[in-house]
């Protein structure tokens, strides 16, 4: 069963590639029923932050209305929609027509965000807007230290010990953030918590933050190098970068010189062929980037902290320029410690008291990885 409604699921979506030709398919592609019936294209939300959210009007869950609500009244006004599509499929926690459903939300939470018509979420009958929803946000897990989290596990695990293998909604209250520019960015379970949702909605709103959190190391690009005017801007942006006492105790190469990359490269086959073979998307030695910007720090040391700072300037100003990067330290360590690549050192024309320290890949990005996790338990507030 579960198997069968993976096949339906990833069916639908094919189907709805095809039926969009070559075109990426995008959430703005999907069409929805309003309360009335009425077709609504999920276009009309296009530059919003959204959450959406599949409810019930009887379920534990059913008080986050309010939380929701609270969320709505708090962001709306900066650009946040919250969708509500209610669902009957978890315990049948949702009978009644929408016109009722709707009048319970609006009698006992008082919502003022858009409620559609009821749909499927999971199965053969499920909304295609689900099935992309799900293609690209799995499902993460619920919070094991969270005590309703573990008791849902242990739920669900009882009835399927691999029901965390598939992608499915799981439950009443599951919720999607996507960006302002239509990337599902998050999926949170119904036990995840309304102050981890607040914190993200209010980082996609804001468009400095976002595009600190969309940032990502990219290690594929297209066959097109970054416009000299671009790198430009990099340099510019990276270097009003804060260093102790404005020493600047950097010097930065930018290459631009196609042969000079694919020369170098040819050294770094030679020492690493197998995995080069093994690598099907093998370019270049940094990670096929078409650009590198070389940020070298004093020899004697010291400059290393303002020199990351510098760095994460460029990455974040190429990120809001619709390039990719990769900050990196492996090339670097081949390129010092090989002899044959002296020639890519010369060229680089760096000066006898600095170093190369790193490197940042840049060029037009040929994949949307996702984040990696990030450890907040390592932080603490002293109040
Ligand atoms: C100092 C430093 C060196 C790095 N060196 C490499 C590298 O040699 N190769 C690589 O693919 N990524 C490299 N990375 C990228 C990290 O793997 C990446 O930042 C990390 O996995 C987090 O992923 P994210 O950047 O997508 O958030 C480096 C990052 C830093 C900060």
């Amino acid at each position: 069963m579960k198997v069968k409604s993976i096949i339906i699921a990833t069916l639908a979506l094919l189907m709805a590639v095809s039926c969009f030709g070559q075109k990426t398919v995008s959430i703005y592609d999907f069409t929805v029923k309003d309360e009335a019936g009425k077709t609504v294209s999920l276009a009309d939300y296009q530059g919003k932050v959204l959450l959406i959210v599949n409810t019930a009007t009887r379920c534990g869950f059913t008080p986050q209305y309010s939380d929701l609500e609270a969320l709505y009244e708090k962001y709306h006004a900066e650009g946040l929609e919250i969708l509500d599509f209610p669902c009957n499929q978890f315990g049948e926690q949702a009978p009644g027509t929408i016109q009722e459903i709707h009048q319970f939300c609006t009698a006992n939470f008082d919502i003022h965000f858009p409620q559609f018509d009821k749909i499927e979420v999971n199965g053969p009958g499920e909304q295609p807007l689900y099935t992309y929803l799900k293609a690209q946000k799995g499902f993460g897990g619920f919070d094991l230290n969270e005590r309703l989290g573990k008791l849902l596990d242990d739920m669900f695990r009882k009835d399927d010990p691999n029901y965390d293998q598939n992608p499915d909604i799981k439950w009443n209250f599951t919720k999607f953030l996507i960006a302002r520019d239509g990337r599902v960015i998050k999926r949170y379970e119904p036990t995840d918590k309304m102050s981890d949702i607040e914190a993200d909605v209010q980082m996609e709103l804001n468009p400095v933050l976002s595009n600190i959190m969309a940032r990502r190391s990219v290690r594929k690009y297209l066959d097109k190098p970054v416009e000299h005017e671009k790198l430009e801007l990099l340099v510019r942006a990276g270097i009003n970068a804060p260093s102790g006492m404005n020493r600047q105790p950097w010097v930065i190469r930018v290459v631009e010189d196609q042969k000079l990359i694919a020369d170098v490269t040819e050294i770094y086959k030679q020492e690493n062929a197998e995995q080069v073979k093994r690598d099907q998307d093998f370019k270049n030695m940094f990670r096929n980037a078409p650009n590198l910007i070389c940020i070298c720090t004093p020899a004697k040391g010291g400059g290393e902290l303002d020199a990351g700072l510098l760095g994460e300037n460029m990455m974040l100003a190429a990120q809001a320029l619709g390039l990719g990067t990769c900050c990196l330290g492996g090339p670097v360590r081949f390129l010092l410690s090989n002899e044959k690549c002296r020639f890519f050192l010369d060229r680089l024309d760096i000066p006898e008291d600095y170093r190369l320290n790193y490197i940042i890949a840049v060029g037009y990005p040929n994949e949307q990885p996702d984040a990696k996790p990030r450890d907040i338990s390592k932080v603490k507030y002293i109040k």
